[in-house]
C-alpha cells in the first residue's frame, strides 16, 4: 500500500490537540485525513521590494583539509518539484567528474566531497521530506523550508567523503520530493544539486585511505518507483528488508541508517497510550505510547538499533518558530552508524542475507533505508571470521499510566543493550572487533486542563563503543555518546468554530562526545547544540492566520579538528543577533569552557583508556 498523501509532508501537532478538545468533531472528519498547517500567514501577493528570506540550519562549516586543492564543482541535477507526489523521482545519469579521474591518475587522493542542495520557493507550501540517492545509496535526507509570498532560499551541505567509492563509479542520481500544488498550496520547489570535490596534493598515507569503504551496498528499494527509494514502515510488525550477498574478502562492515518519521508518528514522543485514547473515545489521535526504536536485523537477528533524535520539521509545532533558523537536524537529518564487523563470520559465506528494519510500536509511517559500507582485502580473495560472543537482551520497557478523563500523566522508560565480539582473518592478520550499543530513554507525557495542555519531557541517551585489536596491539578504541533532551509545552485555547490559538515552548538539542584512539592517532570532539523556541499562533482550519515565533540557539563544538561556536537568535523572520567564532583559544567567546589544547584532549582520551 502506498503511503497516503499526508505522509508526504511533515505535519503538525495541532490537529492532535484539536482532536483532544473535540473528539466528536475530529471523528466526523473525512476518514483519518490529517490536516497540516499552511506556511504563509496570508496569501499575500509578492512584493517586489522585499527580497527573499534565506533560511538556515546552524551547523559548523565543512572545511577542506589544509593544503588541499579545490573545489572542482559539478552540477548533478537541476529539478523543479511541483506536482511530484506519487510520481517517479527526478533522475540524472551520474558520471564521475573528470577532475576525479585526473586526480586518481596523478595519485592525488580525495580530501573532501561535499554535496550541496540549494533551493528556492515562493508562495505557500507545506514542509516536504526529500531524499537524494546515488546508485540507490542515500546521500541526504532532508526537509524543505516552508516558503513565503516573497520567496525563500536555502542551502544544505553534507560531507559525503565517506561515499568516495560510489562517487568514483558511473551511476544514477535520484531525488524524490513528494510535493502537491493546488490553489492554496502554490509553492513549487526549484533545486540544484552540486558536488564539490577537494583533493590532496599527493596520495595520503595508507591508514588514511582506509577511512573510506571500498564498496557501498544500498539497502533500499530499486527504481523504478513512484516514491523515494526508502522503505515505508507502516506498523509495529512491518519489517522491510533486502537480500544481499557481500564480497567474500570483506574485513570490515558498517551499516549507516537513515530515518525519518511522519504522519501519525511525526510526533511519536507525544503520543499517549492506547488505553487513554480508548477511554476517551478519541478517534483521530495517534497512540501506541511515546516510545519508538528502529531495530536492524540480519536474517532475523538483532544486529543493532537506532533510538532516533527527535527532529522537528519546518512546519512542526508552530511553523513560525523555524524562520529563518530551522530546527536542529531538519535540513540535514542525522544518520546512525552500527558496526557489524563482529558478525562478518556469519556473512562471509558468499550467500545472500536478509537485511531488515522494523520500528517498535510504529504507526504509519517511517521512511528508513541504509548503506552498507564494506572494506575489502585487496591482498586476498577470501577472508574468514567467527562470532565469539553476542548479547542482545530484549528491550526493557515500563509505563506508569495514570489518567482521569482527558487529564493524566504517563511516564515511560526503556533501555536496551546490544554487544558482539568477533574476529576476521585477512591479510591484516586476525583482528578481533567488539562493538556495543547501550540505550536508555525516559519520557514524561502530561495532559492538563482537560487535555488542552500537553507537556512532554524526554531524554534519550545512546552510547556506542568499538574496540579493535590484533594479536599484538590495540588498533582502535572509540566511544560515541549522544544525549537528546526534549521539552515540549503546547496549550490550546480560544476555540471558536474552526479557529483556535496555540502557545508553544520547545527546548531540545543534541549533546555528543566522541573519542577515538589508535593507528590514525587520537581524536576527540564535543558538541552541545541546543534550541529554545517559543511562539503563539492563531489557526483557522489548517492555516496560521497570525502569530509570532522566537528562537534562540547555542552551538558549541570543540574538537581536535577545530572548534566552532555560534549564538544566534531570531524573532518574526528577523535575526536579532548572530555571534560566531571558530577559534579554540580561551576567552574567544564568553562563558564557554572551550579551551582545548592537545594536552587536554589527550588527558580526556587517557581517562577513556585509550
Ligand atoms: C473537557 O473536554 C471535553 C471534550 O472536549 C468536553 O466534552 C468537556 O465538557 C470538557 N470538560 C470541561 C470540564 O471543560
Ligand atoms: C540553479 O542553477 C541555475 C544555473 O546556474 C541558476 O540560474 C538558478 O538560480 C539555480 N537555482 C537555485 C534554486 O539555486
Ligand atoms: C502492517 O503493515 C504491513 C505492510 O503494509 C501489512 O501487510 C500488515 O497487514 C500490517 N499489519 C497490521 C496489523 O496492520
Ligand atoms: C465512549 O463511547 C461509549 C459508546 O459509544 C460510551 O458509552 C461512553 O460513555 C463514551 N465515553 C466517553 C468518555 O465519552
Ligand atoms: C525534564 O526532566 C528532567 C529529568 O527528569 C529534569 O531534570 C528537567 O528539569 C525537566 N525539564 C523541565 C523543563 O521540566
Ligand atoms: C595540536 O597541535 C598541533 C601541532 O602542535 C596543532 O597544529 C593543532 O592545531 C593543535 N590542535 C589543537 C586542537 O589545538
Ligand atoms: C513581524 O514582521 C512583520 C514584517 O515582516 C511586521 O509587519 C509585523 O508587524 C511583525 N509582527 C510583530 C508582532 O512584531
Amino acid at each position: 500500500m502506498a503511503p497516503s498523501a499526508a505522509a508526504a509532508a511533515a505535519s503538525s501537532i495541532l490537529l492532535l490537540l484539536l482532536a483532544l478538545l473535540h473528539p466528536a468533531a475530529a471523528a466526523a472528519g473525512a476518514a483519518r485525513h490529517r490536516h497540516r498547517l499552511g506556511a504563509s500567514l496570508r496569501a499575500a501577493p509578492p512584493d517586489a521590494s522585499q527580497p527573499p528570506t534565506t533560511f538556515f540550519e546552524v551547523d559548523r562549516p565543512i572545511r577542506p583539509p589544509r593544503g588541499s586543492a579545490g573545489p572542482c564543482s559539478t552540477l548533478l541535477l537541476s529539478g523543479t518539484f511541483g506536482a511530484t507526489y506519487g510520481r517517479p523521482p527526478a533522475t540524472a545519469a551520474y558520471a564521475p567528474p573528470a577532475c576525479l579521474a585526473d586526480a586518481r591518475a596523478r595519485g592525488a587522493g580525495l580530501a573532501l566531497a561535499v554535496l550541496e542542495w540549494s533551493a528556492d520557493c515562493r508562495g505557500r507550501q507545506f514542509d516536504r521530506i526529500f531524499g537524494v540517492w546515488l546508485s540507490g545509496a542515500e546521500l541526504l535526507r532532508s526537509c524543505t523550508a516552508e516558503p513565503r509570498p516573497n520567496g525563500i532560499l536555502w542551502s544544505v551541505s553534507r560531507d559525503v567523503t565517506r561515499y568516495a567509492a560510489l562517487l568514483a563509479e558511473p551511476g544514477e542520481v535520484a531525488v524524490y520530493l513528494g510535493n502537491l500544488v493546488d490553489k492554496t498550496y502554490t509553492g513549487v520547489y526549484h533545486a540544484n544539486l552540486t558536488l564539490h570535490l577537494y583533493f590532496h596534493a599527493a596520495s595520503p598515507p595508507p591508514p588514511q585511505q582506509q577511512q573510506q569503504a571500498d564498496l557501498i551496498l544500498p539497502i533500499s528499494r530499486s527504481l523504478p518507483l513512484n516514491d523515494g527509494q526508502w522503505f515505508a514502515i507502516q506498523n509495529s510488525t512491518d519489517v522491510q528488508s533486502k537480500k544481499l550477498a557481500i564480497p567474500s574478502n570483506t574485513y570490515r562492515a558498517v551499516l549507516e541508517v537513515f530515518v525519518s518519521f511522519h504522519s501519525d508518528d511525526e510526533f511519536w514522543y507525544t503520543n499517549p497510550p492506547n488505553d487513554y485514547i480508548q477511554a476517551n473515545n478519541l478517534s483521530n489521535v495517534p497512540g501506541n505510547g511515546a516510545f519508538r526504536e528502529v531495530v536492524a536485523r540480519v536474517d532475523g537477528e538483532v544486529f543493532g538499533a537506532v533510538w532516533p533524535f527527535t527532529v522537528i520539521y519546518t512546519g512542526g509545532v508552530n511553523p513560525l518558530l523555524w524562520r529563518p533558523i530551522t530546527g536542529i537536524g531538519s535540513f540535514t537529518l542525522p544518520t546512525y552508524d552500527i558496526d557489524i564487523t563482529p558478525f562478518l563470520g556469519k556473512l562471509l559465506d558468499g550467500k545472500e542475507h536478509d537485511f531488515g528494519f522494523g520500528v517498535t510500536d510504529a504507526l504509519d509511517v517511517w521512511y528508513i533505508d541504509a548503506n552498507l559500507h564494506l572494506w575489502l582485502d585487496h591482498e586476498s580473495e577470501k577472508t574468514t571470521g567467527s562470532l565469539l560472543s553476542y548479547d542482545a537482551s530484549v528491550l526493557d520497557f515500563n509505563v506508569n499510566s495514570e489518567f482521569s478523563g482527558l487529564d493524566g500523566q504517563f511516564v515511560t522508560s526503556a533501555s536496551r543493550h546490544i554487544s558482539a565480539t568477533g574476529w576476521v582473518k585477512s591479510s591484516y592478520g586476525e583482528v578481533t572487533t567488539s562493538f556495543y550499543q547501550r540505550f536508555s530513554y525516559e519520557n514524561s507525557n502530561v495532559f492538563r486542563e482537560n487535555g488542552t495542555v500537553q507537556i512532554v519531557n524526554q531524554t534519550i541517551d545512546a552510547k556506542s563503543g568499538i574496540f579493535v585489536k590484533d594479536a599484538s596491539s590495540v588498533l582502535l578504541s572509540g566511544e560515541f555518546h549522544e544525549v537528546f533532551p526534549l521539552y515540549l509545552y503546547t496549550g490550546t485555547s480560544d476555540k471558536v468554530g474552526d479557529e483556535y490559538s496555540l502557545d508553544s515552548l520547545v527546548k531540545f538539542g543534541i549533546n555528543e562526545k566522541k573519542t577515538s584512539g589508535g593507528k590514525l592517532g587520537f581524536s576527540f570532539s564535543s558538541l552541545q547544540n541546543a534550541q529554545s523556541a517559543r511562539g503563539t499562533m492563531r489557526v483557522k482550519k489548517n492555516l496560521v492566520v497570525r502569530g509570532l515565533g522566537k528562537t534562540h540557539q547555542v552551538y558549541k563544538y570543540v574538537g581536535t579538528d577545530g572548534c566552532y561556536f555560534r549564538d544566534v537568535s531570531s524573532r518574526n523572520y528577523t535575526v536579532l543577533f548572530d555571534r560566531s567564532d571558530d577559534s579554540c583559544s580561551k576567552g574567544a567567546y564568553s562563558g564557554a569552557s572551550t579551551k582545548l589544547n592537545n594536552q587536554s584532549a589527550r588527558r580526556k582520551l587517557l581517562v577513556n583508556k585509550l
